[in-house]
C-alpha cells in the first residue's frame, strides 16, 4: 500500500521536512492557497517526488475532514507534518487563535484518528511559545486536552483577554506545544508518535513579513545579540524533523524542540534580557 505523507503549509518548512522524509513516498501537499501548493509541487516533482496537492483551510472541521479522506483514499497515512499557520504580522488575534491554535488541534484530532501503526507526526510551533510567561496548571491542561470544539471558548482566549496578535500567536504556540504532549498519548495508542519544533526566525516569506513589519527592528536585534547572530534556514528544520520522523527518533514522542540559535537563552539569561 502507498504511504502517503501529508504535509500541511506549503510554506518552506513544510516542504523543507518533506524532502527529508518524503522519498519513495506520496507527498499529499496541501495548503489554504492553491498557487502555494502547486508552485511547491512542482519544485518537489522536479527532485523526483511523487506528489499531489489539495486545498485545505485548517480552520475549518468539513475542509480537514475532507482532507483525511484524500490522503486515506491514496494510501496509509505514516506521516503528517504541519507546518501551516498565520504570524502576529498577518493578521488579528481571534483569526490567529482559530487558524494557530484551533487548526492545529483539529488537524491532530482528525489525522490522529488515522495515522499508522509505526506513523509519527511534526508540528511547527515557534520559540515565541517559550517566550509567554509561565500559565497556571489549570490553564496549561485547558490547552492541552479541552475537546477541539471548546477550544476557543476558553475563558482565558477571550477577546477582551488576548488583544495583541504577539500574545495571540504566543498562546497558540505555547498551546500547540501541550496540544502535542496530550495527543502522543492517544497517537501512542495507535503505535505512533508525535512532537513538536519550536524554531526560532527561519528565513520564509512569513519571517520576512516580520522583518519587514512593525515588530522588524525587534527582530533584527534578537538576531544579533543571539548566541548564533544570524536566522535559521528551513533546512535546518528539516534535519530535526527528519531525526523525529524516523526510526532514529523511535524513543521520542509529546517532545518540543527549541531550535533558536540561542534566541530564548539569551532572552532569559543573557542581553536580550529585559532590563
Ligand atoms: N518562519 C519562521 O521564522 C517561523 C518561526 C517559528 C515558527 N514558524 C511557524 O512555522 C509554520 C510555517 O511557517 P513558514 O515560515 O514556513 O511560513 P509560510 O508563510 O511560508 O507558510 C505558511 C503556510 O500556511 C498557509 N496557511 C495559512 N493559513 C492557513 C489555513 N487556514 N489553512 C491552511 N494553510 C494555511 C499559508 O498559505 C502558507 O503557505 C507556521 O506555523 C509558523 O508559525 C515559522
Amino acid at each position: 500500500m502507498t504511504k502517503v505523507i501529508v504535509v500541511i503549509g506549503a510554506g518552506s518548512i513544510g516542504p523543507a521536512i518533506a524532502r527529508r522524509v518524503g522519498s519513495g513516498k506520496h507527498v499529499l501537499l496541501a495548503d489554504i492557497s492553491h498557487n502555494a501548493a502547486d508552485a511547491d509541487a512542482k519544485v518537489l516533482e522536479n527532485a523526483g517526488f511523487a506528489v499531489s496537492t489539495a486545498t485545505v483551510d485548517i480552520s475549518l472541521r468539513r475542509s480537514v475532514e475532507a482532507l483525511v479522506e484524500t490522503a486515506t483514499r491514496i494510501g496509509t497515512v505514516t506521516g503528517v507534518i504541519h507546518a501551516a499557520g498565520l504570524s502576529p504580522s498577518q493578521a488579528a488575534p481571534a483569526t490567529i487563535l482559530r487558524v494557530d491554535l484551533y487548526g492545529t488541534a483539529l488537524v491532530l484530532e482528525l489525522f490522529g484518528n488515522v495515522i499508522s501503526d509505526g506513523g509519527s507526526g511534526v508540528v511547527i510551533a515557534s520559540q515565541s511559545g517559550h517566550r509567554l510567561p509561565a500559565l497556571t496548571p489549570e490553564q496549561n491542561k485547558a490547552l492541552a486536552t479541552t475537546p477541539t470544539e471548546d477550544l476557543l471558548a476558553l475563558p482565558m482566549l477571550a477577546p477582551d483577554k488576548v488583544t495583541d496578535p504577539l500574545n495571540a500567536y504566543q498562546i497558540s504556540k505555547r498551546g500547540n506545544a501541550l496540544r502535542v504532549m496530550a495527543e502522543a498519548l492517544r497517537w501512542g495508542k495507535r503505535g505512533a508518535r508525535l512532537n513538536a519544533i519550536s524554531p526560532g526566525i527561519i528565513i520564509t516569506p512569513l519571517a520576512n513579513d516580520e522583518l519587514s513589519g512593525p515588530r522588524g527592528d525587534g527582530y533584527r536585534r534578537m538576531l544579533q545579540l543571539s548566541p548564533a547572530g544570524r536566522a535559521g534556514t528551513p533546512d535546518e528544520v528539516g534535519t530535526v524533523g527528519a531525526l523525529l520522523m524516523s526510526d532514529d527518533g523511535a524513543f521520542i514522542t509529546g517532545s518540543d524542540f527549541l531550535m533558536d540559535g540561542g534566541v530564548t537563552a539569551s532572552f532569559f539569561f543573557g542581553e536580550l534580557a529585559p532590563k
